[in-house]
This record gives C-alpha cells, structure tokens and sequence, in this order.
C-alpha cells in the first residue's frame, strides 16, 4: 500500500518544493501519505506589480525626495518582487501639506452620506480585486493564500462596509453630542496583516472626516500600494489617502510631524513605548496595538478535539504572526497527557510550504530578521531547560520556513513564557485549580486576547471575569469582526478599534 502511494505521489511540488514527509517510521510515513494532497497552486500570472513604487500623494504618485528605493521579497523564495520608495520627512511633510489641504477643502465639508458612498466604493473595490490583493498578500509576506484569500481580504472589505455604515450615523453613534473630526490621523502598520491593518485604521478616519498619511511596513507595502490604486480608480478626491513607505525612520516622521493630529499605531510594543514617550504633551491623540502573549486555558471537561483545533488555530495560524495568538497553552493537569499527543498528532499533519498552494497551513516567517528572531527564542528555550517538540516533516529548501514547534517544562519565569516569540512556537504548563489558571494568565507584561476551553458557561464567565485580557474567545480561538471592538490592557496597547469604539479615537465629541 505504502510503495503504490509513493509511487502516485510527487515528491515535490510544482516549484520544486519537496513536500513535507515523515522520515520517522514506516507507519508514520503511510500515515502522512495519506493526508498527503496533490499540489493546488494558485497562479499569479495575471497579477500586476510593478518594478517600481513612488510614494501616493494628492492622488497621483510621487518620487522621493532623495530618489532612494528599498526591496519587497517574496519570503517564501527570496525573490525580489518590487522597489518601493523610501520616505525622508520631507516626503513625509509634503504628504501630511496635501491630507491638511484635503481635509479643509473637501473632505470635512462632505456630508456624511456622502463620505459613506466613497468608502462603500473602496470596500467594493477590495471585493472585486479580492483575488488579486489574497495573492499579493501572500506573495509579499508570506502568509498562505487560504488566510489572504478567506481572512485578510474579506475582513478588510467588511471593515469598510461597516464604517461606510456609520459615516452618515454619527449623531445616534453619540447621542447628545456632536462629533467632529480631528484633522490629518498619521497611521503606522505592521506586516502581519497589512490590507487588514490598513483597513482597521484608514475605515474608521475616513468614516469620522478625517484625512491621513499611512505609512506600510517595509516588507509588505504592496497591497497598500495597491489600495492606492483602488483609491485613484474610486475617484475619491485627492489627498484624502495618502500612502508614504519607508522603514522605522518615515514612521517617526510621521509621528514627529507638528501637523498631524492622531497617531495610530501597530506593531511592537519597543516601537510602541517610544512613540507614546515622542507625543507626550503635543496633544496628539493616539492608539497604540502592541504585542500579546495570550494564553489558552484548557479545562478537564473540555471537548477535547475542539479545543486542539482551538489550539492549532490560535498559534500556528499565520505562522504565529499575530498580536493575539494564543502563545501559551495552559492545560488542567488530569488530561494534559492526552491532549498534548492528540496536539502532536495534529501538528503532524500541518502542510508547511508554498503560500500560494491552497493546501498550505503553515506559510513563510516575514522576514530574514523575524525568522532569526524566532530561532534565538528556540535557542533561548532549549537553554532555559525546556523540552523543545518540533514536527517531523522537510522544510522548503528557499525561504524562511519555521517548524510548529512546543515547548514543554517551561517555568513562569521563563523568556519564551514571559516574551512575544511572534512564531509558530507554544510554550506548556499545567495548572490543577481555576485560581493557579488565572494567576498563569495574568502573569505576563501583556493582555491582548486569551481563550478558554470548557463545557460549563459559568466556567467562562467566572474565569474569564478575572483574565485581563481585551478579548477573550471560548471554545474557539481568531474570531474577528468589524463590529467587535479589539485592543489590550497592560503593555498590549492602549485604545480599541473596531466597533463602535473604534470611532472614538477619531472624534472630538462636544454636547450638543
Ligand atoms: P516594529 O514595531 O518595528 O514595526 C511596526 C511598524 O512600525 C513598521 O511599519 C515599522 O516601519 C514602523 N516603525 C519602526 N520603528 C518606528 C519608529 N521609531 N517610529 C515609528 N514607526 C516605526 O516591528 P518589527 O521590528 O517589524 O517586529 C519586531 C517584533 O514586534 C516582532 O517580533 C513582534 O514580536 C512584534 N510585532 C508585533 C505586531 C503586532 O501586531 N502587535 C506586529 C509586528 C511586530
Ligand atoms: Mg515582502
């Protein structure tokens, strides 16, 4: 049986990527032969990326000052895809000129209704581009297409779609008071999630009548560029959008900028606390979304293969890149044993590789940088006196590629325990009681997200009353939507999005 499959099977995928394999044992390779799929790659001839990105200002684009580029890579391949300008403050200072002449000459004065048409335009924009922006999503930072295609792209529509909703509502948003906009909002975004991101902060400006300047990651500015070219096609009016890329540097020009009234920012909480010390008395509000460390509380009357798709969903989907991933598993000690084989068996069977191929589980680590970063934290475990359990299967010669890996006989005290690994790594501990639980899962600098697995509501609520944490899942782990308001307690960030409450950080609300 074993020698007919290997004979039907293809050893490597249609990049020449060996697929993944368990050399173990001769019933763990039947076993991995059979979950074994045919390659489904998505193809990315009919996409359009240019050779070369200018800044988007007032609409049109823009060379850089100084006529410096950086490189975008596939991270998957390390293939460069695209140059893209990098930002000096003087680029960054003619875009925040064009987002004040914006806001006062068109933007502030349009009706809501009006605002609302212009935003819907863009969400329907995103859906019909919704192919084209899932594959560059997962082209330039690595993620796999199943996620860009059924997570990022839709999410990021529907966050339109419901601020779009609001942009006429704003006086039963905030009953009694009135609600106007700020100005020109500077925001900031990271590479996990980039046209979500996006999404989160430009929906809710726009929505409010404000105008801004957003500034890419630097390793993932293409869909952005992208929404750029949405924002030309809808014909929304010049200098409302304004796309400047670049690194760490353009990011603190917009965040220094006398000009700009609001500063919305997501990413690491190194970056976070250095930009809330840069604005403290100029008045410039803000939101900060910072790192998590979430913890995933399993009781011992958990259905227990529910709650290790739960687990698997929240730390390997997107490769751990994700502010709110469940990064530390907390396990009631009279099942541990059972749940972390059914875990390992699972994992086992994860596909690692190609993120266009629609089987993909587990896509490509961002960056070089984050992919060292990740490595020094396993290096960092392993000496720490942890047990490090990775899965068996080949990685992609090219690439950044990671293992989902767990570690066992950590301590609360540990690094990995205690840091943002920010990767497909789980640290595990046991708890006996509810109280030890809730003391493991407070007992970190952060308190994004969190979940919890049991059969008993009142187990939930009695427990999840006590975590501070932003959100809390039960039984369930990654469930977004616009209408949920997201954001953290402690060092996890300051402010929500999302929601109605994702509209107060653009307003300046006065009584009626
Ligand atoms: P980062 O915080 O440096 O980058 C996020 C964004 O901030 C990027 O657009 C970057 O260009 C910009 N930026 C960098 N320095 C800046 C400055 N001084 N002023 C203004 N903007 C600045 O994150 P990085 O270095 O890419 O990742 C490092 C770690 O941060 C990760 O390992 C992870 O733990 C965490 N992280 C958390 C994210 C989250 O969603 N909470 C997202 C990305 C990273
Ligand atoms: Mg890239």
């Amino acid at each position: 049986m074993a020698d007919k499959l290997k004979e039907t099977m293809p050893s490597n995928d249609v990049n020449g990527t060996p697929k993944p394999s368990s050399p173990n044992a001769d019933t763990a390779e039947q076993i991995t032969m059979l979950w074994e799929y045919s390659p489904a790659p998505e193809s990315s001839e009919h996409i359009s990326i240019s050779d070369k990105y200018h800044h988007f200002i007032g609409g049109e684009w823009v060379h850089p000052e100084k006529g410096r580029y950086m490189t975008t890579i596939n991270p998957a391949t390390e293939n460069k895809l695209a140059e893209f300008a990098e930002g000096t403050s003087e680029d960054v200072k003619r875009a925040v000129k064009v987002a004040r002449k914006a806001y006062e000459k068109s933007w502030s004065n349009l009706s809501g209704k009006e605002r609302g048409k212009y935003i819907f335009r863009l969400a329907r924009m995103i859906q019909e581009k919704a192919r084209e922006l899932a594959i560059i999503e997962s082209m330039d930072g690595g993620k796999p297409i199943r996620e860009s295609r059924d997570v990022d792209v839709p999410l990021a529509a529907a966050h339109f779609f419901y601020y779009a909703g609001w942009a006429d509502k704003l006086g039963y948003a905030f009953p009694g008071r009135k609600a106007d906009p700020l100005g020109v909002c500077g925001q900031i975004i990271p590479w996990n999630f980039p046209l979500l991101m996006l999404a989160w902060k430009i929906a809710p400006a726009l929505a409010t009548g404000n105008t801004v300047v957003l500034k890419p990651a630097e390793t993932t500015p293409l869909t952005a560029l992208k929404f750029a070219e949405i924002c030309m096609d809808a014909g929304l009016p010049d200098g409302v959008v304004n796309i400047v890329t670049g690194a760490g540097q353009t990011g603190a020009a917009i965040v220094n900028h006398p000009d700009v009234d609001k500063i919305a920012f997501t990413g690491s909480t190194e970056i976070g606390k250095i930009i809330q010390k840069s604005i403290a008395g100029t008045g410039k509000k803000f939101t900060l979304e910072l790192g998590g460390k979430g913890p995933l509380i399993i009781f011992e009357d958990a259905p227990i293969d529910q709650a290790v798709e739960g687990i698997i969903n929240a730390i390997f989907f997107n490769q751990g890149h994700v502010c709110c991933a469940g990064s530390r598993l907390l396990v009631q000690e009279g099942i541990s044993e059972k749940l972390i084989k059914k875990l390992k068996d699972r994992m086992e069977t994860l596909i690692i590789g190609d993120p266009l191929d629609k089987n993909t589980d587990i896509g490509a680590i961002n960056s070089r940088s984050q992919y060292e970063r990740i490595m020094k934290y396993l290096e960092t475990g392993k000496n720490e006196g942890a047990e490090m359990y990775q899965t068996s299967g080949s990685l992609p010669e090219n690439g950044y590629f990671c293992r989902p890996t767990l570690f066992t006989g950590v301590s609360q005290s540990n690094r990995i325990v205690q840091e943002e690994i920010f990767g497909p790594v789980l640290t595990i501990q046991t708890f006996r009681t509810p109280d030890e639980a809730i003391e493991k899962a407070n007992n970190t600098p952060y308190g994004l997200a969190s979940g919890i697995w049991t059969d008993k509501g009142s187990k939930i609520f009695k427990t999840g009353q006590k975590i501070r944490s932003g959100v809390m899942w039960a039984n369930t782990y990654n469930k977004f939507d616009p209408t949920a308001p997201f954001g953290g307690y402690k060092e996890s960030g300051l402010g929500r999005e999302g929601g109605l409450h994702g509209l107060y950080p653009y307003v300046n609300l006065t009584p009626v």
